[in-house]
């Protein structure tokens, strides 16, 4: 039974009529069902205790990193040639969304911030994630990435730590406090080349439109033949490289916290749709000990002089979500979900990274998160022996004797598909079991390349909030951390020394780190630190080394205040 309206609809009022998840109209959903006026509450108001019910459970976990964020839904058009050279693609991998020119792929993109929860603000020093799921015909491939083309660390181990040290004190909960922050990369000097962006102008993207996207990971391309290719992946923005100074960013945040998301889908709504190109670096599969870094050191870039940038496709965003929940709160990516023709490299991060992403989605989401329809295939036929679990609402059919849910079966059933050419690809390994870091770690070269190359705004940006930040930071933490930038570069070392009452003379006793990776080159610039002089950048194309337009919002630009310009 279900309570009596007492209030008709209005004359002409067609609305559809509200009803619960059984499907029961609902003629009151003002009043509690009570005995009398005034008196108690009945227990079987089924309307009642499932509206609460439900309500009580419309939160799941947020995501331990990157819970702030926004999808948008758009496609990706291959050029199906490998930019200029035209060298067909599919010569290179057989991942058949790039096997033609002009062939389309659906796609859904996730932009976000990483140490802030669901609703912090957005316009925060932080590198952004943007995340791509590409509805391919041979399944879902997920690109997982950053807007900044490298990373803080190169060993999945290091990760948990790391984002601790990132995150609110767990005692006081104040938000990042720099003294934990750089107490763990004074230890960590794999991270300065990150640093080197992440506390400069590009640790502040004017807007998700108008950043750069990475990769970040190396990974592989896998032809016909079972040949293999190293590869790393960069999104170009159409609408141009802008960022902010903290300044800036804390005029937006006093009027929008939710800046970033507000501007990409008001730009969507306007019909403004943004835009990146998809281009590759690619690299012969080996360990090329010619170079003095390793190709599977995500703290590193590619010179673009010796390995050049590839068009190979563009995408564009034009649909916002039709429900934020469903298709933002509920999108998950992985870095294992690849198709046939791309591969993994062999870097440590990414191996530590593709265990972790599903792990947490089917913790965070439900065992049955890929049945969602934001995240399973769209172009892609989905047959499966996996049964039951919460929320299981499908079966995946597709084969006639449903009761065969095993393989192999001699009456009925799923079979195994086709073996690709080549089952055995890439290089092959002699080595034993072991923990040790990489041999060519060379931290300091390309923060000191990095600090070279940039905008003079943007190295008196990094050098001003440097500077501020350490001044939080205990002595010792500000010694090595000046220590570490003379490393990288004199003029970096000398300015933000200079910022806080540091010189060459008070650190050049300090000793390299026992942890560290040291060799003759980082021994030689410590027995001349200070005085190493410039870094030779001659002819040196570095990746992010884009104009970057600064979006002055304190001195009075409204652009990316709210809503897109
Ligand atoms: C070992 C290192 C890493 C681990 C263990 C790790 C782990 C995670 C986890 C657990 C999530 C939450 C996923 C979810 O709840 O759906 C996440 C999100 C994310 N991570 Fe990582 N991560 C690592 C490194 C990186 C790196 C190097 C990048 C960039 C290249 C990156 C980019 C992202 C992005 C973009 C998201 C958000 C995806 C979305 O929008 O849903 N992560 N990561």
């Amino acid at each position: 039974m279900t309570d009596v309206s007492n209030t008709p609809p209005a004359e002409g009022d067609d609305r559809p009529v509200l009803t619960t998840r059984q499907g029961h109209p609902v003629p009151d959903n003002q009043n509690t069902r009570t005995v009398g006026s005034r008196g108690p509450a009945t227990l079987e108001n089924y309307h009642l205790i499932e509206k609460l019910s439900h309500f009580d459970r419309e939160r799941i976990p947020e995501r331990v990193v990157h819970a702030r964020g926004a999808t948008a839904f758009g496609v990706f058009t291959t050029t199906g040639v490998l930019g200029d050279s035209g060298e067909p693609l599919s010569e290179l991998t057989r991942a058949k969304l790039f096997d033609a020119p002009g062939k389309k792929c659906e796609v859904a993109v996730r932009f976000s911030t990483v140490a802030g929860g669901r609703d912090s603000s957005e316009a925060v020093r932080d590198p952004r994630g943007f995340a791509v799921k590409f509805y391919t015909e041979d399944g879902n491939w997920d690109l997982v990435g950053n807007n900044l083309a490298v990373f803080f660390l190169r060993d999945a181990i290091k990760f948990p730590d790391f984002i601790h040290s990132q995150k609110p004190d767990p005692v006081t909960f104040e938000r990042q406090i720099p003294a934990r922050v750089f107490d763990f990369i004074s230890q960590t000097p794999e991270s300065l080349h990150m640093c080197t962006m992440v506390f400069g102008p590009r640790g502040i993207p004017a807007s998700y439109r108008t950043q750069q996207g990475f990769g970040v990971n190396t990974y592989k391309w896998v032809n016909a033949a079972g040949e293999t290719k190293l590869v790393k992946y960069h999104w170009l923005p159409k609408q141009g490289v802008k960022s902010m100074t903290g300044a800036d960013a804390a005029a937006v945040q006093a009027e929008e916290p939710g800046a970033h998301t507000k501007d990409l889908y008001s730009a969507i709504a306007g019909g403004d749709f943004p835009e990146w190109e998809l281009a590759v670096q690619l690299m012969d599969d080996h360990d090329h000990p010619e170079l003095d870094w390793d190709p599977l050191d995500d703290t590193k870039t590619w010179p673009e002089n010796d390995f050049p940038l590839r068009t190979i496709g563009t995408l564009q965003l034009n649909r916002a979500p039709r429900n934020f929940f469903n298709e933002s709160e509920q999108i998950a990516f992985g870095t294992g979900v690849l198709v046939d023709g791309l591969d993994f490299s062999d870097d440590k991060m990414l191996v530590g990274r593709t265990f972790s992403y599903s792990d947490t989605q089917r913790h965070r989401v439900g065992a049955n998160y890929l049945q969602l329809p934001v995240n399973s295939p769209k172009a892609a036929a989905v047959r499966t022996n996996q049964r039951d679990g919460q929320m299981n609402y499908s079966v995946d059919e597709g084969h006639e004797n449903l009761t065969v849910n095993y393989e192999p079966s001699t009456i009925g059933g799923l079979r195994e598909a086709e073996v690709p050419a080549h089952p055995a690809q890439g290089p092959t390994y002699n080595a034993q079991l072991t923990r040790e870091h990489i041999e060519r770690t060379n931290d300091y070269e390309q923060p000191g390349q990095r600090y070279q190359l940039s905008e003079p705004w943007e190295q008196d940006d990094l050098v001003a909030n440097l500077g501020g930040l350490f001044e939080q930071c205990d002595r010792h933490i500000r010694e090595r951390m000046v220590w570490h930038l003379f490393l990288c570069d004199d003029e970096l070392g000398q300015r933000v020394g200079d910022a806080i009452g540091i010189s060459a003379d008070d650190i050049r006793h300090l000793e390299p780190l026992a942890t560290q990776g040291w060799g003759p080159t980082e021994q030689k610039r410590l027995d001349n630190l200070g005085n190493n002089g410039p870094r030779d950048v001659q002819g040196l194309v570095m990746t992010h080394c884009v104009p970057n337009e600064h979006v002055a919002v304190a001195d009075g630009n409204r652009e990316f205040v709210g809503g897109a310009a």
